[in-house]
C-alpha cells in the first residue's frame, strides 16, 4: 500500500470511502476491507456511521496504530463548544483516542472561519487528532487559511475524479505542502459511460473505474478514497494499484469532460 506524505501527515493513498454505509453491512464492509489490507478509513459526523465504523476498528485484529481514521464536523458544530462536543462524540462511537486526520466538512458562507480554526487547533493541541484540515475549501479560502490565519492544515478532502478537473486547487495543495483526498474518485459510477475509458479499461484488462482510481493514486499529493460495500469493489480498488498507466493512457483521460460535478450542499459555494 502506498502512503502519501506531507508535512504532519502520513497516510495511505488508498482509503475506503463510508457514506451511505450504515448499520452491520458498514461495520463488515469495513472489517473487510481491513481484513482486504485497506488501512485508511474515512467517515463523517454527517454519516451518521461513527459508532459502525467503530465497531470494526474495535473488532479487527489489525492494530489501530496501523490504520489511518479521517472524520470530519458538519458546520453546524464549528462553534467551540459545539466543535469539542462533536469531536467527543466522534472518538466516542469511533472508540479511539485520537482521530488521525480532523477536517472541517464544508465551508459556508456564515462560518467564523478564524474562531473554527482556532478551536481546530485547540483540539488537536489537547491530543484529541493527530492532524487537521479541511474540505470543499477553494483557494481562496485556503490562502486565508494557510496564509492568513496561519492554521496547519495538512489536506483538503475534495471532489474530484477523471471528469472533473481542479487544477487551481491542486497547485495551491502542491506549493503549500498540502494533501489533496479526492472524494468520489469513482464518479459515482459515471466512468463507465465514456467509451474512452471502456476502451482504456479493455486495453489493460481492467474496468474503467480501477483506470480513472489509478489515474488519480499516480498524481503526487493525491489521495483516493473511493466507497466500496461489496468485496469484489473493495478488492478491484486495491488490484488498481497495480495497473502502469502511459502517457498516451493519460493524454485520453485529460481529453475527457472535467465539468461533471456531483455533491453539492446546497448553499452558496466557490468551488475553485
Ligand atoms: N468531504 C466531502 O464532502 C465528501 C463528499 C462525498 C463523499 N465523500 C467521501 O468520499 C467517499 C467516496 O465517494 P462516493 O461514495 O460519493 O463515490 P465513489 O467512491 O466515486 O463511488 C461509490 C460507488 O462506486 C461503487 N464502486 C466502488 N468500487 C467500484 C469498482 N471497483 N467497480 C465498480 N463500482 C465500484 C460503489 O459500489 P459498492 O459500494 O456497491 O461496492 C458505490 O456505488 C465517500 O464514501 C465519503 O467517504 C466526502
Amino acid at each position: 500500500m502506498q502512503t502519501l506524505t506531507v508535512p504532519g501527515l502520513t497516510m495511505p493513498k488508498l482509503g475506503l470511502g463510508t457514506f451511505r454505509l450504515t448499520g452491520e453491512a458498514c461495520t463488515l464492509a469495513v472489517l473487510g476491507a481491513l481484513a482486504r489490507g485497506y488501512r485508511h478509513i474515512d467517515t463523517a459526523k454527517m454519516y451518521g456511521n461513527e459508532a459502525e465504523v467503530g465497531a470494526a476498528l474495535a473488532q479487527t485484529a489489525v492494530p489501530r496504530s496501523a490504520i489511518h481514521v479521517t472524520t470530519k464536523i458538519w458546520p453546524d458544530s464549528y462553534a467551540p463548544d459545539a466543535m469539542r462536543r462533536s469531536v467527543e462524540t466522534s472518538l466516542e462511537a469511533l472508540q479511539i483516542d485520537e482521530i488521525d486526520l480532523l477536517l472541517l466538512h464544508w465551508p459556508t458562507p456564515e462560518m467564523n472561519l478564524p474562531q473554527a480554526l482556532e478551536t481546530l487547533m485547540t483540539l488537536r493541541d489537547r491530543g484529541l487528532a493527530r492532524a487537521i484540515g479541511v474540505s470543499n475549501f477553494s483557494v481562496a479560502l485556503l490562502r486565508r487559511t494557510v496564509e492568513e490565519i496561519g492554521a496547519p492544515i495538512v489536506c483538503n478532502q475534495i471532489e474530484y475524479h477523471a471528469l472533473l478537473g481542479r487544477p487551481a486547487i491542486l497547485e495551491y495543495a502542491a506549493a503549500h505542502g498540502l494533501a489533496v483526498t479526492a472524494y468520489c474518485p469513482l464518479a459515482r459510477g459515471r466512468l463507465s459511460d465514456y467509451p474512452e475509458l471502456q476502451a482504456l479499461a479493455r486495453k489493460h484488462n481492467a474496468t474503467p473505474e480501477q483506470i480513472g482510481l489509478k489515474w488519480l493514486l499516480d498524481q503526487p499529493g493525491v489521495a483516493a478514497i473511493p466507497k466500496a460495500g461489496r468485496g469484489t469493489s473493495q478488492q478491484a480498488n486495491l488490484d488498481a494499484q497495480a495497473l502502469t498507466l502511459d502517457d498516451e493512457d493519460r493524454a485520453v483521460i485529460a481529453a475527457l469532460p472535467k465539468d461533471v460535478r456531483l455533491v453539492n450542499p446546497g448553499w452558496p459555494m466557490e468551488w475553485d
